[in-house]
């Protein structure tokens, strides 16, 4: 059988960290046939390094090369290359988050059922073997009725100093839209999906605008900081669940941490470290399993295997774009409520 050829526009960070290393463990299935960058030096150095055949002038130029495409650009690209790919009859594997906002979301999931094409989203903490793991548990029944969920995506000093996250223009938004989406995504896919019904929060950027404030992710301009660096939320959903989240580049904490936690009736679990707490034979039970260390491209291998699966008809995909819109709607009403000052109800 042929094999499914592949390109990738924006050969920065994620493409050459994750991606494409990724993509060169799976070459039993796959062609990385070629890249495009608006920096067309970078997509040049990084063809010549990965030994990738074509470096495209255009989007154009390379959706006529390929089957599918992942894409690796800031989030204002997200959309308006996922659509014009999907159209051409290209297949999508897009960086998170989905888009800068929902509108643009919806475009991108309509596009994908328009066309038949496969669009995926980069929300790879679901493919981690602590995420997997908290699914089939909580599939599995092992906390009963999910109530309660808990995210705490918290960095003490690692406002990102490079790429453009702290540009609000290209990206939407700071911490939440870049990093606690990551955390959204994996506590709603752990609940099951619910439909949001009111969402309050509150953005904040006051630390960051600070001048001389200690920071171990590289530098940034506190004068032209626009995006939030810390938010909270509440968000209630239609089945009674309640989420509390909080997320944070900058916080004042004494060391970060990550998690997403779920109470239940039969059970309460903690995804990173992967604990289940539960009540069994009269006593209360913590139990841990003993889960494999992963390197980044591993994440990768797993989250590119099911993407090309979803292409060639054989495997659901694990990040089912519609639950990546609604994280994406979630977003957005929790930017509006914090501008606004008030809840933001929902609809689904
Ligand atoms: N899944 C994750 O955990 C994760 C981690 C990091 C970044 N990301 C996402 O990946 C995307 C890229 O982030 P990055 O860290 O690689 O950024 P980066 O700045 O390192 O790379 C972005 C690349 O895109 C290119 N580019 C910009 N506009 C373009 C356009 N219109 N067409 C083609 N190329 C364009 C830039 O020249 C640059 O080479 C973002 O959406 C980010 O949120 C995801």
């Amino acid at each position: 059988m042929s094999k499914l050829k592949i390109g990738v526009i924006g050969t920065g960070g994620i493409a050459i960290q994750r991606h494409i290393p990724a993509l060169r463990s799976l070459e039993d299935k796959v062609e990385l046939v070629a890249v495009q960058d608006v920096n067309k030096e970078r997509a040049e150095e990084v063809a010549g390094r990965f030994a990738i055949p074509e470096v495209c002038e255009s989007p154009d130029e390379l959706f006529g090369l390929v089957d599918a495409v992942i894409i690796c650009t800031p989030n204002k690209f997200h959309e308006n290359l996922s659509v014009h790919a999907l159209n051409k009859g290209v297949h999508v594997l897009c960086e998170k988050p989905m888009a800068m906002n929902a509108v643009e979301a919806s475009s991108m999931l309509e596009a994908s059922e328009k066309n038949g094409r496969t669009l995926a989203i980069a929300y790879h903490y679901r493919h981690m073997e602590e995420g997997r793991m908290a699914k089939k548990v909580t599939e599995a029944g092992e906390v009963g009725k999910p109530l309660v969920a808990r995210v705490q995506a918290m960095r003490r000093r690692k406002v990102p100093g490079w790429g453009v996250f702290t540009n609000k223009e290209l990206q939407g938004g700071g911490s939440l839209i870049d990093f606690g989406c990551h955390l959204l995504d994996l506590s709603l896919w752990l609940l099951g999906n619910p439909k949001p019904v009111e969402v309050s929060a509150q953005t904040y950027n006051d630390l960051s605008r600070i001048p001389g404030q200690v920071n171990d992710w590289g530098t940034f301009d506190h004068e032209t900081f626009e995006v939030d660096d810390h938010v909270t939320s509440y968000i209630r959903f239609e089945n009674g669940l309640s989420l509390q989240f909080e997320c944070s580049w900058a916080a004042n904490i004494k060391e970060d941490h990550t998690t997403v936690t779920l109470s239940g009736v039969d059970g309460g679990l903690s995804v990173f470290p992967f604990e289940l707490y539960q009540t069994k034979h009269g006593a209360v039970w913590d139990a841990s399993p003993v889960l494999k260390d992963e390197e980044e491209v591993e994440i990768g291998v797993k989250q590119l295997s099911n993407f090309i699966g979803s292409c060639l008809g054989e495997e659901e995909l694990v990040v089912d774009p519609a639950e990546a819109l609604r994280v994406t709607a979630i977003i957005d009403a929790m930017y509006e409520s914090s501008q606004s000052g008030r809840a933001v109800r929902l609809d689904g």
